[in-house]
């Protein structure tokens, strides 16, 4: 399966296929988004938001059209804190912790591993980028999902009246990239978060 799988940066593309998925991973649990709050939380980090493109046969060499099978959405946030579900990002904080805003794989390509492997794609990258810790809210039972990949739960920390009953803010520490130099991330600030603005 491995083989048919490709992991990419979200191209302009991509976003009516995401939306999809969003949609059909959310519309349930009354959590969608929609489009330009999607876009915008992608915007401030595209180097940590990826898609995952499914070809099959492509192992077989005789590759069928391509579809996007999943997205991870990610974005430096500060310590303690998350995105408001549903409000646009407009500022880039300065944070070495990376808040993993969302992340669905495709109902039908569910548990063949590809949330892990796009979970680790993710992780790999931001210790190399010199994040210190990963963030999230698990919503809709997955938090089972995320301890088995080395969160921790932080119960008292997200509000169930942002991401829904049962939603709890989770962390994950990640420890120094030995294989490069452990380069901080560009522009990152000691002390407090600070923001940019975003155009
Ligand atoms: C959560 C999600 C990304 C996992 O993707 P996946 O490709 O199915 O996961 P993997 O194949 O890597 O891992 C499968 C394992 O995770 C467990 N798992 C998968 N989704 C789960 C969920 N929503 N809740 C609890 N456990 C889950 C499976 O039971 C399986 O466990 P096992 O290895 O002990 O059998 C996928 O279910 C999804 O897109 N869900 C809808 C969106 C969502 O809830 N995203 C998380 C928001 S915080």
């Amino acid at each position: 399966m491995t083989r048919d799988v490709r992991i990419r940066r979200i191209a302009e593309s991509d976003w009516a296929d995401i939306v999809t998925l969003e949609a059909g991973a959310y519309t349930a649990l009354g959590l969608t988004e929609g489009r330009a709050v999607l876009e915008s939380k992608a915007r401030v980090s595209p180097a940590t938001c990826f898609a995952l493109d499914v070809v099959p046969g492509a192992s077989t060499g005789r590759p069928a059209e391509r579809r996007l099978g999943g997205y991870l959405l990610a974005l430096p946030y500060p310590e303690r804190s998350y995105p408001g579900l549903a409000r646009r990002e407009e500022v880039v904080f300065h944070s070495r912790k990376l808040h993993l805003h969302d992340l669905v794989i495709a109902e039908d390509l569910r548990g063949r591993g590809l949330g892990r492997l796009l979970f680790r794609r993710l992780a790999g990258g931001a210790r190399r980028q010199g994040y210190e810790q990963i963030s999230l809210v698990a919503v809709g039972g997955s938090h089972t999902f995320w301890s088995a990949n080395g969160f921790t739960a932080h119960p008292g920390i997200a509000d169930p009246g942002d991401y829904g009953p049962g939603s709890v803010y989770m962390t994950m520490a990640l420890a120094p990239d030995r294989v490069g130099d452990p380069a901080p991330v560009g522009g990152l600030l000691s002390g407090a978060p600070s923001r940019d603005e975003v155009g």
